[in-house]
């Protein structure tokens, strides 16, 4: 069984649409349990018991959504040393560019040694029907190379 987290944020429903099309994706995978959780809920134990990891925001203030960097204070010194290279893909909802979230959440996982396998999913506004097949392209590429074991 190949174990997928999605781990997002969402406040107004963009991300949250996202991430359910990631998870889509993922479960169009055989043998793939999807765990998909607000980051307020997630754990260290979910991060651990995981094959694969994607993770979900809103752009705030040029940055990651603040309930995705408790995500991470949370986590981190428990499982830096435990994750190394665990594959990973991001995707993020914006008003702009979303380049501030992508970029904080990038340097943070570098500290975790995670590894990046997919391009991030970047949406701009509305999430459009094209949106939510890179979403579901993102979530089955990353369950199907974690099933493959090619990470
Ligand atoms: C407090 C706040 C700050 C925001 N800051 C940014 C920003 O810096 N850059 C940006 O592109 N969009 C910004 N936005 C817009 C959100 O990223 C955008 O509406 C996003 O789609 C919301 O996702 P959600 O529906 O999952 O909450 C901000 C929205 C809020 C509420």
């Amino acid at each position: 069984m190949t174990r997928i987290l999605i781990v997002y944020h969402s406040q107004t429903g963009h991300t949250q649409k996202m991430a359910r099309a990631v998870a889509a994706g993922a479960k169009a995978i055989e043998n793939t349990e999807v765990i998909l959780k607000r980051a307020a809920e997630a754990t260290l134990d979910d991060l651990l018991a995981c094959h694969g990891l994607a993770i979900g925001t809103p752009e705030n203030f040029g940055y990651m959504s603040g309930m995705i960097k408790d995500f991470f204070d949370r986590t981190y010194n428990e499982a830096q040393d435990k994750v190394f290279r665990k594959p990973y893909v991001i995707f993020i909802s914006a008003g702009n560019d979303g380049s501030g979230a992508l970029r904080a959440i990038e340097r943070i996982v570098l500290g975790y040694k995670l590894k990046s396998v997919f391009s991030p999913v970047i949406a701009q506004g509305e999430i459009t029907e094209e949106i939510l097949e890179q979403c579901r392209e993102l979530g089955g590429t990353l369950a199907g190379g974690c099933a493959l074991g090619i990470y």
